[in-house]
């Protein structure tokens, strides 16, 4: 996961899924993540004097980033202050291949490649204790309040069962599932997306906690699925799921679009994944081939970016156009 070489070394990670359970999950309910094979890696090496920080968004001095950054900031302060290093000496890369905003968890993925990379500098042991404490930084100014299954999320090798306040479950199946994913060109607006709901939740309590309740539901009926390799009843479940997203305001016409696509290409079931309003969503298919064809299919009908892939690999495959 992290190469150290004398005066260099890299953390890396991954991107991550929600296949169900998303904002449900911010209100205590269990939610399901997959990791989802879009790598990002942070390079860091000796420099001298200040610390020089490069990605495509930004590159400079650390110090200059633009306000929209200072969650990493922050976090590397943390990080550096946790192992007693001045903030001096280093360069700072990101080689991240995740959208930003698309409800792929591209802040936790990136601070935690910087969090690994950092320790593995300085040839020190992380805990996965340390690594949350330091990820769930950026992540505050990234998202606000977030439950913190993005970060559980990216740095996990197996899809999880995750619940604020409880130890993380990875659910370990024999059965692989194949996915597609598409992106609808829009910034997914997470923060807006989990607003939306807090105000609804304001206006009609009981509605949006009937939804809470039968997102929860689902998510344990998916476990379930997920663990028996029942794919036909997973694949129900997303598309139950979804009727839940759009009923708590979180699903849009484009969004909507995508999955109606998906679904009519033959997929199991589809949803939006992650926070929605924009960004991505996740189609269950019965085989790769049959993700092929959905990937494909969503590029046609006006995806951004599609992809589809196997959970058993850790190989991403792109449709050709
Ligand atoms: O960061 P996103 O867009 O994948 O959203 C995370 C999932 C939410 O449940 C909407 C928010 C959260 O903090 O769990």
């Amino acid at each position: 996961m992290n190469k150290v070489s004398a005066k260099s070394a890299e953390g890396e990670t991954h991107s991550k899924l929600i296949l169900v359970g998303e904002h449900a999950v911010v209100y205590g309910k269990p939610a399901i993540a997959l990791p989802f094979p879009l790598k990002v890696k942070a390079l860091i090496k000796e420099s001298f004097g200040i610390i020089k920080f490069k990605s495509a968004i930004y590159t400079g001095p650390l110090e200059k980033m633009p306000g929209r950054m200072k969650g990493i900031l922050e976090c590397i302060k943390e990080t550096l202050n946790t192992l007693d290093k001045p903030l001096e000496g280093l360069s700072i890369e990101i080689e991240s291949a995740i959208p930003l905003g698309s409800g792929l968890g591209s802040s936790a993925a990136v601070a935690t490649a910087v969090v690994r990379g950092l320790f593995s500098f300085f040839h020190q042991k992380l805990s996965q204790k340390e690594l949350f404490y330091l990820v769930q930084i950026a992540e505050e100014y990234a998202h606000g309040k977030p439950s913190g299954i993005d970060m559980a999320a990216v740095s996990s090798r197996h899809p999880i069962l995750f619940q604020k306040g409880k130890d993380i479950t990875p659910l370990i199946s024999e059965a692989p599932l194949f996915i597609a994913v598409a992106h609808t060109g829009r910034i997914g607006d997470t923060r807006r997306a989990v607003e939306n709901v807090r105000k609804n939740y304001l206006k009609d309590g009981e509605k949006v906690k009937k939804s809470l309740d039968k997102i929860e539901e689902i998510t344990d009926m998916a476990e379930k699925a997920l663990l028996n390799g029942d794919i036909n009843l997973l694949g129900k479940l997303l598309n139950d799921n979804q009727q839940e997203l759009i009923a708590l305001g979180v699903s849009d016409n484009g969004l909507n679009a995508l999955i109606d696509t998906a679904r009519s290409q033959g997929a199991l079931g589809a949803k939006l994944t992650g926070g929605g309003l924009g960004g991505c969503i996740i189609a269950l298919a019965d085989n790769l081939e049959k993700a092929k064809v959905i990937s494909k299919a969503l590029m046609k009908a006006g995806a951004l970016e599609s992809w589809y892939f196997s959970t058993c690999q850790d190989t991403l495959y792109f449709p050709e156009r």
